[in-house]
């Protein structure tokens, strides 16, 4: 042990970050362990260059936008049939896998859980994951496949993500031979001085590293792997909070094939111009989607030659991948994006600080800046009543919340 603490005291520091330590003789042999663990799997160089960023002016971006065509589902005309059946024929061959992001905090939601156990006050009173898990067994059926299903958590969410799909017995998927769970990488959080902070556990204070960690968490837990002894070529990737995501779509899966694509992705069309959502792009030429921040007034509301927006096509995580894709993509690290939230801390004395307002950098990478990898993919407009009924906030906000999507839902499936 003492081996080992010397050698972590050095590399503590080295990088400033000494009182990491400091509360160290009160944890038991157990956490001991576990926070040399931590530090040493920190990778500090990267760490330290994340603080240096969140200090450095954001520079005019030079990067050249140009809109990105896309595919209307409902103007495919003759060639919906044909995209279709090339789709249907791969999913019957068991070619399709959904993997399903819940690894995230569901700050805005405020729901005391794991997002995807949420119930968002259906008569049925079914949680997010059993809404997602009756739309994937039902698409399942009509093509005598069971689709596997592998859900991405975090560490802090794991086990409680388990024990729920447990007692609920995983919805009538097994364990490890069509469900499968894995965890998702995380990066400290630190506070506005660049130290690391220490959480209530007496542990460093780890938060998952943004759903942009899917790839290399894929490809880390051997999942990808698994997918190809399945016979798997395709996976959808999609969110837990969109509780009429379709993660099972032929034509979606038809373009993808018939156009070599190795990235097919479901947009809808923005509400209005100024809605605040990321469109679909090429940056510099390579497929991408930029932020409503980024996007000037003019841009946002540019249309083409029959009035429909240039800018206008939304990602609303709904896309599919081919594995290799996957793994390119999971190759090289993505950029961080740093967000500035309130964090409880152990402050130098020992004692818990539940701060009031923001107080700690967190760092995460998005899904979307992996699109840059591949030379080209498709866009395919579809309906928003149809596929997209997203729960970020409370209901208190009044959009993009419990009873908005429930709304939605129940619309959609008729249930009133
Ligand atoms: P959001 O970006 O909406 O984040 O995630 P969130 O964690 O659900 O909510 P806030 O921002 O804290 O309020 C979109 C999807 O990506 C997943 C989420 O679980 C959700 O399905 N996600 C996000 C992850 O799986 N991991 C992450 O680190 C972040």
């Amino acid at each position: 042990m003492d081996i080992q603490i010397d050698e972590v005291k050095s590399i503590l520091k080295k990088y400033n970050q000494e009182h990491l330590l400091n509360h160290y003789d009160k944890l038991d042999d157990k956490k001991r362990t576990e926070l040399l663990d931590q530090i040493r799997n920190i990778d500090f160089e990267l760490v330290t260059e994340l603080y240096n960023s969140t200090k450095q002016q954001k520079s005019n971006n030079r990067d050249e936008i140009t809109p990105m065509n896309y595919l209307d589902k409902f103007k495919l005309n003759d060639q919906y049939k044909y995209y279709e059946a090339i789709g249907k024929k791969a999913i019957k061959e068991g070619k399709l896998a959904a993997v399903t992001m819940a690894g995230g905090q569901g700050t805005r939601l405020g729901h005391n859980g794991p997002k995807g156990t949420y119930d968002i006050g259906l008569d049925s009173h079914k949680s997010l994951f059993e809404l997602l898990s009756d739309n994937l067994k039902e698409e399942g059926k009509k093509y005598g496949v069971v689709i596997p299903w592998f859900i991405m958590t975090s560490r802090e969410n794991n086990k409680q993500t388990i024990d729920f799909f447990e007692k609920h017995k995983y919805f009538g998927y097994q364990k490890n031979k069509n469900i499968f769970f894995f965890e998702q990488g995380e990066l400290p959080m630190m506070d506005t001085e660049g130290k690391i902070l220490i959480g209530e556990d007496g542990l460093v204070k780890l938060a998952a590293d943004g759903h942009g960690g899917i790839y290399e968490s894929l490809v880390k837990t051997k999942m990808t792997n698994k997918m190809r002894e399945l016979g798997v070529e395709w996976v959808f990737i999609g969110g837990v909070d969109n509780c009429l995501v379709k993660m099972v779509d032929p034509v979606l899966m038809g373009i993808a094939i018939d156009k070599k694509v190795t990235v097919a992705c479901k947009s809808v069309v923005k509400a209005n111009p100024h809605e605040k959502v990321g469109v679909f792009c090429r940056r510099n030429g390579r497929p991408n989607v930029i932020e409503y921040s980024e996007i000037t007034d003019e841009m946002a509301e540019a249309t083409d030659e029959n009035g429909e927006l240039l800018y206008g096509e939304s990602h609303i995580l709904c896309n599919l991948f081919s594995i290799d894709a996957i793994e390119r993509m999971g190759a090289e690290p993505l950029p961080y994006h740093v967000a500035f939230k309130k964090a409880k801390y152990i402050d130098e004395d020992g004692k818990l600080v539940e701060p009031d307002s923001p107080n700690a950098y967190k760092f995460e990478a998005f899904l979307f800046d992996a699109f840059g990898e591949v030379d080209d993919m498709a866009v395919l407009r579809v309906k928003r009543e149809e596929e997209f009924a997203p729960v970020k906030n409370a209901d208190s906000a009044g959009v993009d919340c419990p009873k908005t999507a429930r709304e939605l839902y129940k619309k959609y499936y008729h249930l009133d």
